[in-house]
């Protein structure tokens, strides 16, 4: 790991772990939907604004030359060649509901803020509910705590425990039912745990075989992505394609391959 990102990394935990106490407690205060985005059951509460707001201030001051691309305020280009991009709560429908399911996800990331084409350098992913804090760094790898992170060894995928998630619009729903009905039968089972980030924590931990979801954001996926990649997984789309919003996919490189061409076969 260079310098570089080792202080990258330092501060995106400090910054996670920051804005996760403020979401924590603004959560026992009390939570109500204050609007909705691309449907509506796509919502921002007042905690995300909040959360979003006290990240961007925290990282100007740190590295005023930085980008930032936030899922709530939009983005901010540097001079760095560095960006930011955030998601102040993935899983913010857990969050409404108090299911324990939710993070605060930072990434620094180099090139233009697009997975495509991104180098992500360092991300941290803390979820407060759960009391865990996962970090990775380019070439430093992955960690939950002082624990290094590995991903599960290669299994069958009827023997493969999958996540995914389901887009906010109607549309997209129903054709990710239809592959979610087609591909239960075929893989040890399906879990939809309501947070893309946990989830490629939880794929980098060797909690989960896979995850694959269609319709991910930059911010859903840039350190959870990274976590998965230096715990020895790959994060790729369709095909092999680069992972993009049409499609994530992730794990053991012999699953996501496997898990690749079934999605495809299944019309994903
Ligand atoms: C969502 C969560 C969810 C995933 C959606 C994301 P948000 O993020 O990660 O698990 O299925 O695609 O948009 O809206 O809670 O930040
Ligand atoms: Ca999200
Ligand atoms: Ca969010």
């Amino acid at each position: 790991m260079t310098a570089g990102a080792q202080e990258l990394l330092r501060l995106a935990r400090e910054v996670a772990v920051e804005a996760g106490e403020l979401a924590a407690r603004l959560r026992r205060e009390g939570v109500e939907v204050q609007n909705t985005k691309s449907s509506p059951i796509d919502i921002v509460t007042a905690a995300d604004r909040a959360a979003e707001d006290l990240i961007r201030a925290r990282l100007a001051a740190a590295r005023p030359a930085d980008g930032f691309l936030g899922e709530e305020s939009g983005a901010g280009t540097g001079t760095s060649g560095i960006t930011w991009v955030v998601d102040p709560i993935d899983g913010t429908v857990n969050y409404l509901y108090d299911l324990p399911n939710w993070s605060v996800s930072i990434a620094a990331v180099e090139g233009d803020p697009d997975p495509e084409t991104w180098r992500a350098l360092a991300g941290a992913v803390a979820a407060p509910a759960l009391g865990e804090v996962f970090t990775a760094s380019a070439g430093g790898g992955a960690h939950l705590g002082d624990r290094v992170l590995q991903v599960r060894p290669p299994a069958e995928l009827d023997r493969a425990l999958l996540s995914t998630g389901f887009h906010y619009t109607h549309a997209i729903r129903g054709n990710q039912a239809r592959v979610a009905g087609e591909l239960i039968p075929l893989v040890r089972d399906l879990r939809r745990t309501g947070g893309a980030a946990i989830d490629l924590a939880s794929v980098a931990a060797g909690r989960l075989d896979a995850f694959f979801e269609q319709g991910l954001n930059p911010w859903d996926q840039a350190a959870g992505g990274l976590l998965v990649t230096e715990a020895g997984g790959v994060v790729t789309g369709l095909a092999g394609a680069a992972p993009a919003n049409r499609m994530v996919i992730a794990g053991h490189p012999a699953v996501v391959r496997e898990l690749d061409g079934l999605l495809q076969r299944l019309g994903a």
